[in-house]
């Protein structure tokens, strides 16, 4: 068994890596735990070109790893930070030492899909951010979570409202433009742990389940009572199923 690789983790869209924190906090004690900011969100300054795709911020994170002395690590992306992980997968399988895809698709979007890309990036631009988080925070997260947990949606509602419209708007088209990355999974050869949430109503369970399917050895576990933004809504549970999962693969975690 290989000793625990840093754990790294990629923030969904648009948000930043403020969204990690229950994760910086619980997980720290297994293994090195990295959140970083992609291009352009949170506190990071770099410039973006006006279509950013999925596989520039993996070559980000690439270059990250390689400026840290980093070879391998687990690497664990949410939603768009899914689409990001597989991007870095195609390119890079080698850095991998293990993947965990939560609340994402290996699919790339439909027409109607390209055209809601679009409108967002146009409303960022031209209405804001405050207003794009109101519009979004809804359907980011489950039931149980408005009602019983308002703090959660208060604190996603403030990662949103504070990214950067031309940022927002470049990664918008930069996903309308990813390709299907279904077959990337199927050549993956690294342990492989899907997360979900019960009440996912953007990544309903199919998609994660072919995604498992892709995967043979691969572990789908859908977590109660969470919406898509599971390790902000159920944290303690998300935390044990990624300790399990490290603890099976890897010494010391
Ligand atoms: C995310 O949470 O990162 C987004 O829902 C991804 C997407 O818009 O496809």
């Amino acid at each position: 068994m290989q000793e625990a690789p840093p754990l790294l983790l990629i923030h969904g869209f648009p948000l930043d890596a403020g969204m990690w924190a229950p994760q910086v906090a619980g997980l720290s004690g297994l293994t090195e735990v990295i959140a970083e900011d992609l291009r352009g969100f949170g506190t990071d300054t770099r410039e973006l070109p006006a279509i950013m795709p999925m596989r520039s911020h993996a070559a980000d994170i690439k270059e990250l790893m390689d400026a840290r002395g980093i070879g391998k690590v687990v690497m664990c992306g949410l939603s768009m930070g899914g689409y990001i992980a597989m991007a870095f997968a195609e390119r890079w399988p080698d850095r991998l030492a293990g993947i965990i895809l939560c609340n994402t698709r290996s699919n790339a979007d439909d027409e109607d899909g390209v055209a809601a890309r679009h409108e967002m990036a146009h409303n960022a631009r031209e209405k804001g951010m405050d207003v794009i988080a109101r519009g979004m925070v809804p359907n980011l997260l489950g039931p149980a979570t408005h009602s019983e947990h308002p703090e959660v949606a208060g604190l996603v509602t403030r990662i949103i409202a504070r990214q950067r419209p031309e940022t927002v708007a470049a990664t918008a088209l930069g996903m309308a433009q990813r390709p299907d990355r279904l077959a990337v999974l199927q050549r993956l050869k690294v342990p492989a742990l899907i997360i979900t949430g019960e009440h996912d109503t953007l990544m309903p369970l199919p998609t994660s389940q072919a995604m498992a399917d892709a995967m043979p050895g691969a572990r789908l576990v859908v977590l109660p009572g969470a919406g898509h933004l599971s390790n902000l809504e159920v944290p303690e549970l998300f935390n044990r199923t990624v300790q399990l999962f490290m603890e099976e693969h890897f010494k010391g975690s």
